[in-house]
């Protein structure tokens, strides 16, 4: 595995698995669970450490599962985050939510716990305040955002004493500059985190498949040049960017294998900015 400074103290790895629709989408759903426990063993078996799942993901079922698949294994080799559900961001909601991922997941702490979307309808002061009781109560080591903008970054920082370490952003090489929930990706969310040591995860990394599904000459180039996978190259074009690592989502033994051949090698400068330019 290959890592990233998440602090100065802390490494998390450039490559971790996601768990969106493993357990369900926005409801519960035990039909895959065999496949799905069976997935997630095989990441971590593979090499895999940090892996990412929310409240949200089957209305909890994902981070029971991961609990399941992770309970034989040592706690301080993996790396877990979890997300708090936008409706969950009073103090006493968000603090409720942290206790129950921590049941689901059946462990102790959460390595990073992220709010999930944004929600204007709820002072992000009593989140950060929840946050910092997590952090104090060692519930969670360390605390970070997800879909924000560099505005809604600025504020969330105000109001704790602890650093953001990380934005779960959505970006890959077809999404560049506006997302699901995010404008200016590449114009301001990605420099402000640059310049503020602050993680950027690239969530959706494969653009959930449709990568392999449009045809284009540069990336089929760079498949021969490098003998690599196209979601190799799109992975390895990611991380090869300061401060940005990715969670790529598979419970197929071989796309697992495949997504770590990501790693250990470089996408040359010169192809990483043609890259850059062909998808802008
Ligand atoms: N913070 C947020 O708001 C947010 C939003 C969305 C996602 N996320 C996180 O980001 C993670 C990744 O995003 P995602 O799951 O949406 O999409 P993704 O990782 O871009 O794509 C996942 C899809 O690609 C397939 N796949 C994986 N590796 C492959 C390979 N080497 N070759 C061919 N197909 C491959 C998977 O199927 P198989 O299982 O069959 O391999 C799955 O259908 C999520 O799981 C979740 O943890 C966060």
């Amino acid at each position: 595995m290959e890592y990233k400074n998440l602090t100065e103290h802390t490494k998390i790895p450039v490559l971790g698995l996601g768990t969106w629709e493993i357990g369900g989408r926005m409801k519960r759903d035990t039909s895959q669970d065999k496949e799905s426990v069976a997935g997630i063993k095989k990441a971590v078996e593979l090499g895999y450490t940090h892996i990412d799942t929310a409240e949200m993901y089957g209305a909890g079922h994902s981070e029971e599962l991961v609990g399941f698949a992770i309970k034989d294994i040592e706690r301080e080799s993996l790396f877990i985050t979890t997300k708090v559900l936008p409706e969950h961001l009073r103090y006493n909601d968000c603090i409720k939510a942290a206790e129950g991922s921590l049941k689901r997941l059946k462990t102790d702490y959460i390595d990073l716990y992220l709010i999930h979307v944004p929600n204007p309808k709820i002072p992000i002061k009593e989140t950060m305040r929840a946050m910092d009781t997590l952090l104090k109560q060692k519930k969670i080591r360390f605390v970070g955002v997800s879909n924000f903008s560099v505005e809604q970054l600025k504020e969330a920082q105000e109001y704790t004493e602890n650093k953001i370490v990380n934005n779960q952003i959505e970006y890959n090489l077809f999404t560049r500059h506006s997302g699901m929930y995010n404008v200016n990706i590449e114009s301001e969310i990605i420099p402000y985190c640059q310049e503020n040591e602050i993680i950027i995860t690239a969530w959706r990394p494969l653009v959930k498949g449709r990568l392999f599904k449009e045809k284009n000459k540069l990336l089929e180039e760079m498949v021969e040049k490098y003998d690599k996978t196209l979601a190799q190259i799109a992975i390895n074009w990611l991380i090869s960017k300061q401060n940005i690592i990715t969670i790529t989502k598979s419970t197929d033994s071989e796309h697992l294998k495949e997504n770590l051949g990501a790693l250990g090698w470089n996408l040359s400068e010169e192809d990483i900015k043609r890259l850059d330019e062909e998808f802008s």
